[in-house]
């Protein structure tokens, strides 16, 4: 027991020096739950973040633009039989009315979110792409599910930059069970697709599902890096009431925080948001996860009338404005002596 604390120490540093932890070790740092380790990841995190990607914050604008979902994932609180929701389509128009309130503000990436929702077919998500294109410039980035590649390559073609797809767990099982009739077969192709198709890819996970072990979590680390996505979200995941999931008891701050050190000092120059779903969890979410390797905040700019019908996790309802977001995050990033990025800030440097 005596070695315990010097093998986190070589762990962390060998983590910090950029060499290859393996599973066993990973999930030995993903089993301790004293503050002294978490506190230890935190700071060589926060070092590898200032060394590989700088101290710029960057902003992406989102607008969920459909709460519609054909999906049924046991965790979400947009799953299809959830009949408390009330579901709402933005059109075209209102979805370019709130991209151009994202570039007013000077933020130079948006983040088109929805469930997965057939209604919007290739055609009219390529004009919504092309028209923002056109008339903002901005950097597009689409978080719209699994779609069949053709439909990745007609929205890459209209300009779309970026994709988010999480893979959400990477244990086949816990997959299974927790999103009925899909496969991380098929996820996992899907991000293929997206990279041969030439976007910067996002993946990610969430942390505190029930069945999750440290050793999955172990995997999701080894399989962000294997998939050398560009994009990391890691957030909790936190029961939702109208869900199967409501009596599980969710995903702590700590548990978080210390799944997203190790993904900065595993992936290095990789964008991390400091995720809504922190936020919404716990006060010092979103400044924790900032100081803990994270350089990305994603303000929303849905609008105010439907922000709480896109209620994925309880407290959704009461997340912020993207203006009040911005505001506090000015006050923050002052304290933490950051600054909001210029630029696309897309993945830089050797991989
Ligand atoms: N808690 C936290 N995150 C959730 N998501 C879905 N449901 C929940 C929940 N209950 C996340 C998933 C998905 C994203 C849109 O929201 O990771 O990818
Ligand atoms: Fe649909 Fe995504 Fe929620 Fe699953 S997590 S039900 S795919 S919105």
């Amino acid at each position: 027991m005596s070695e315990t604390p010097d093998r986190i120490g070589r762990l962390i540093d060998a983590a910090h020096r950029g060499e290859d932890l393996s599973r066993e070790d990973l999930a030995f740092l993903l089993s301790l739950s004293d503050e002294a380790s978490l506190g230890a990841l935190e700071t060589a995190a926060n070092s590898a973040r200032r060394e590989y990607v700088g101290d710029a914050v960057h902003l992406r604008g989102i607008v969920e633009f459909s709460n519609f979902c054909r999906q049924n994932c046991l965790y979400c609180g947009l799953r299809r039989d959830n009949r408390d929701v009330v579901r709402y389509r933005m059109d075209e128009d209102a979805v370019l009315a709130a991209v151009h309130g994202i570039r007013d503000k000077g933020i130079g990436t948006v983040v088109l979110q929805s469930g997965e929702d057939p209604a919007y077919t290739r055609g009219d998500l390529c004009r919504i792409v092309g028209r923002i294109k056109d008339e903002t410039g901005l950097i597009v980035t689409l978080s719209v599910g699994e779609r069949p590649r053709e439909d990745y390559r007609a929205f890459r073609e209209a300009g779309a930059d970026r994709y988010l797809l999480k893979h959400e767990t990477a244990s086949p099982d816990l997959y299974r069970r927790l999103r009925p009739g899909c496969t991380l077969e098929d996820r996992l192709r899907c991000l293929k697709d997206l990279r041969d198709l030439g976007y910067e890819v996002g993946t990610g996970n969430m942390v505190g599902l029930p069945g999750q072990t440290p050793e999955i979590l172990a995997e999701d680390l080894l399989l962000m890096r294997s998939l050398d996505a560009d994009m990391l979200g890691i957030g909790p995941f936190i029961p939702h009431p109208g869900t199967p999931l409501a009596d599980e008891p969710g995903g702590d701050l700590a548990g978080t925080l210390r799944v997203l050190a190790l993904a900065r000092l595993l992936t290095r120059n990789t964008n991390i948001p400091a995720t809504t779903a922190l936020g919404t969890l716990h006060p010092e979410g979103r400044i924790r996860a900032l100081r803990a390797g994270a350089n990305v905040v994603m303000p929303d700019f849905t609008p105010e009338s439907l922000r709480a019908r896109y209620d994925i996790y309880p407290g959704k309802a009461a997340v912020p404005d993207g203006d009040v977001l911005l505001a506090r995050l000015r006050e923050d990033l002052i304290l933490l002596g950051r600054q909001i990025g210029k630029g696309p800030g897309g993945r830089s440097g050797p991989r």
